[in-house]
């Protein structure tokens, strides 16, 4: 099975919360429009509502409820990838120019305030206080992440168990959510919602593990986005780790003098480095052991062909170029 043929079983599905979507970033007045235009024109993945969809269906099938979550998902990660372009300093995104690099950092912290403030509108009008709870705490998370890794940019002495812990509240608290409002929308056992969350949040653990490998090692156009910026802004992410870690005394010395700007022009023979040994391999190696995770979490849960199908597309998390730009 491949990637799109996983994402075919909800193409219908997946429609319906792309007109939700898109409704939801409508506007009366022509400024606040454009700009909403320019964030929507740019489609990613749609990974998070294809989540919640998936989720949805093994749990016995999709219904208004999951596009109206899928539509919310895909806002606030969306809104977070905007502030995320800002702090990055990014330029591209989804094969288009970033907001901040369209319209400067100012308009890109309040079209993501705008984009997070829709998705919550469009959430309450589920009138669910149970699961507008579950999402604005996962919310919270993602932010605590981003957060958490932007006091950590530059301690070279992170840990591999910290990392985790930052990139599973950034990436995984979104994909966990996805997954578990999944099974809560279609009233599954609070089991299996439990099993679906721990699925996505190994899920996107993984992703961004590989996210970050790419930083170092990926294409710029296959991956549609501004890339490198991880060692540029001395984001400590696990191939960078592992890299540090097996260095000599001197080697680490020169690689903490490049990261912080002492030896910035070494910069390239850094990436070079890190990318050519073996800390590469090792962090990909890394990845698998949370897709082996997710796969373990879904256990028995759903019908057998449902249930590949998630297990399908956390394979593809970590075969190269099999996780490429749907656009
Ligand atoms: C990008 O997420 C941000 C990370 C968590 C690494 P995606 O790779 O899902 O972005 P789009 O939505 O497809 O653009
Ligand atoms: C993911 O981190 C950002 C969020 C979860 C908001 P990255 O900074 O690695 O994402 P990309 O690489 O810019 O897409
Ligand atoms: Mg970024
Ligand atoms: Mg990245």
């Amino acid at each position: 099975m491949s990637l799109y043929h996983v994402y075919d079983t909800v193409a219908e599905e997946l429609e319906g919360v792309r007109e939700i979507f898109a409704d939801a970033l409508a506007a009366d007045e022509p400024a606040i429009a454009d700009f909403l235009e320019q964030v929507g024109k740019f489609r990613g993945k749609m990974l998070r509502p294809v989540l919640v969809l998936l989720c949805g269906k093994l749990c016995g099938g999709v219904v208004h409820e999951h596009r109206v979550a899928g539509a919310v998902v895909e806002m606030i990660h969306m809104a977070t990838l905007v502030h995320d372009d800002v702090l990055d300093e990014a330029e591209t995104r989804r094969r288009g120019a970033t907001v901040n690099a369209l319209w400067g950092n100012e308009t890109a912290v309040m079209l993501g305030d705008l984009l997070l403030a829709r998705a919550f509108l469009l959430f309450s009008s589920l009138a669910r206080a149970d699961w507008a709870r579950l999402l604005a705490a996962a919310t919270s998370a993602v932010c605590e992440g981003e957060l958490l890794q932007l006091y950590y940019r530059g301690y070279h002495a992170l840990s591999e168990e910290r990392y985790l812990e930052i990139i599973g509240k950034k990436t995984g608290r979104l994909m966990a959510i996805s997954c578990e409002l999944g099974g809560e929308i279609a009233g599954a056992k609070q089991e299996t919602c439990a099993a679906l969350g721990e699925y996505g949040q190994a899920l996107g653990t993984a992703f961004q593990i590989m996210d970050d490998v790419t930083d170092l090692a990926g294409d710029e156009r296959q991956a549609g986005k501004t890339l490198g910026t991880d060692l540029e802004k001395e984001k400590i992410t696990l191939p960078l780790i592992y890299y540090l870690k097996s260095c000599s005394v001197q080697e680490r010395q020169w690689a903490q003098d490049v990261l912080s700007g002492q030896r910035k022009d070494d910069i390239r023979e850094l990436r070079d480095k890190v990318r050519t040994g073996g800390s590469v391999k090792q962090a990909r190696q890394r990845a698998g052991d949370f897709i082996e995770q997710a796969r373990t979490s879904i256990g028995d849960h759903g019908p057998v062909e449902l249930r590949e199908g998630l297990i399908e597309l956390a394979e593809m998390v970590i075969h190269s170029g099999g996780f490429g730009f749907k656009g």
